[in-house]
């Protein structure tokens, strides 16, 4: 049988929990500055110079709607739910609602790849601005211990410092405080807005032609020498023109990951139902724009070719301006503003492990609270080990596609819930409803498997290794701990 929580009984326990009790203070502009908080980070100003020197050229605009379009579908689709189910826990919870326990316990194993390895993900490229700055006063930080053992090096340690440090800070509990995170993303924006206004009159239209660039591949199948399927096994594919559009879209997907963790803060919304789906679907629209906009004036300021292995690809659009003097602070803004995401990220993993770990599906340490702090400690510690070793260790560009590929994931899945629950719970009472069901959620499923598709073949094996270990442990562990499960059995629920 399906083991499912009900939706009065999640609201019911939220409550139980004490989660209840959180202060119902941020409204739809603190929701909307949460979402662009969590969202604008090392997507924007690193996996922009890499989509477009290996994937799409200055075609890159494209696959940034492609991509935005993507997540809308899937942003429509939270935005029910988190209306619905205004709890913490957001796609883990949604699954348990829908599709039963061990969907949720997917859904749940899937977000580390994710909340934990974005913020791995994150640091890797903080840890490439954080030695471009120290550069700036002379300081030249040894490049072995800048890049794990795969890309030349040994280890990277800024970006496991930084790690540890907001774990650290994590563990000691971090006050919610909205006015805070407002000033990060007033900062973060700023940047964007600098980089767009000041380089728009430097643009060299030259440097976006070819718009698409040429794909050897692609014209040998229109011209009936290779066949498709030759070519979509080849290297070729995904190199430029449309197969590397595609692939683009899939890799700056990563700079859109970040607007589901509105829905974590539903229980702290002070008009949930309102709030949410402008939280949601707000950040994503202000987010897109400047996505937009950055792209073009990056491609337009250096030829797409320049920005490849380029670890700081916006300091070498921004030197073709004549303001490099604003250096500086451009570098110290991107780095404030990838720290609010690593502590976003990590803070999200803590919040889906502790639910997990209350339903018995995972082990009691997870939703142990430090006795003075109330903050789950120990997973806070134990992501900062796993976390570190990632981020350490594997190239930048490998944890990308596959945090990218972990949540294209969890979102068809969301995508799929809203299907379900549509059929098997029609009256439920539905604050925002997504618009044109079965269309809109259909397109979601397939716009993220297309994008899901476009990730090379590496990505995928890795995403089947990592569920399939899920697997193991659902079974050998999370059965036989489930909550709801063992509440069932022992004749509590009928
Ligand atoms: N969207 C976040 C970023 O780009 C994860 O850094």
């Amino acid at each position: 049988m399906l083991f499912k929580k009900s939706i009065p009984q999640l609201l019911a326990e939220a409550n139980e929990s004490g989660e209840g009790t959180l202060k119902r203070t941020l409204t739809s502009f603190n929701l909307v500055a949460l979402g662009v908080g969590a969202i604008i980070g090392a997507g924007l100003f690193s996996l922009t110079g890499i989509a477009a020197a290996d994937n799409a050229g200055p075609a890159v605009i494209l696959s940034f709607i492609i991509a935005a379009v993507g997540c809308g579908f899937a942003g429509l689709c939270y935005a029910e739910f988190a209306s619905m189910i205004p709890v913490a826990g957001s796609a883990y919870t949604y699954s348990y609602a829908t599709m039963g326990e061990f969907m949720a316990w997917i859904i749940g194993w899937d977000l580390v790849l994710e909340y934990a390895l974005s913020a791995a993900t994150v640091a890797s490229s903080w840890s490439q601005y954080f030695s471009q700055f120290l550069l700036e006063f002379g300081i030249t930080f040894p490049s072995n211990l800048l890049h794990g053992p795969w890309e030349g090096g040994i280890i990277n340690i800024p970006a496991i410092v930084i790690v540890c440090l907001l774990s650290l800070l994590l563990m000691k509990g971090t006050k919610d405080s909205s006015a805070v995170n407002n000033i990060l993303v007033i900062v973060k924006v700023s940047v964007v807005l600098i980089f767009i206004v000041l380089g728009w009159s430097f643009i060299n239209h030259a440097n976006h032609h070819p718009f698409i660039p040429p794909n050897a591949g692609e014209e040998a199948v229109k011209a009936g020498t290779k066949g498709f399927f030759d070519f979509f096994s080849s290297e070729d594919f995904g190199h430029f023109g449309i197969s590397g559009v595609l692939r683009g879209a899939g890799v700056v997907f990563f700079a859109f990951i970040g607007f589901d963790a509105v829905s974590t803060a539903a229980q702290e919304a002070k008009n949930p139902q309102k709030g949410m789906p402008i939280g949601i679907i707000g950040s994503l629209v202000v987010c897109t724009l400047l996505y937009v906009l950055f792209a073009y004036v990056m491609t337009g300021l250096e030829n797409y070719t320049k920005f490849a292995g380029d670890a700081k690809p916006v300091a070498t659009a921004f030197a073709q301006t004549g303001y490099t003097f604003l250096n500086r602070f451009l570098m110290i803004a991107i780095l404030a503003g990838y720290t609010s995401v690593i502590l976003v990220m990590l803070l999200g993993q803590s919040r889906v492990f502790y639910s997990m770990s209350k339903d018995g599906l995972l082990p009691k340490i997870f939703s142990d609270l430090h006795p003075k702090n109330q903050t789950p400690w120990k997973t806070n510690l134990m992501f900062m080990v796993f976390v570190s070793f990632f981020t350490g260790l594997v190239p930048v560009s490998d944890l990308g596609h596959m945090v990218s590929i972990g949540t294209l994931f969890a979102f068809s899945l969301v995508c799929i819930g809203v299907l379900i629950l549509r059929k098997t719970d029609p009256d439920l009472e539905r604050p925002f409803r997504t618009p044109w069901v079965p269309l809109i959620p259909i397109l979601g499923v397939i716009v993220c498997v297309l994008m899901m598709a476009s990730l090379p073949i590496v990505s995928w094996e890795r995403l089947a290794i990592w569920m399939a270990l899920g697997v193991i442990i659902y079974y050998t562990y999370s059965k036989k701990h489930s909550k709801i499960r063992n509440e069932y059995n022992a004749g509590l629920k009928s």
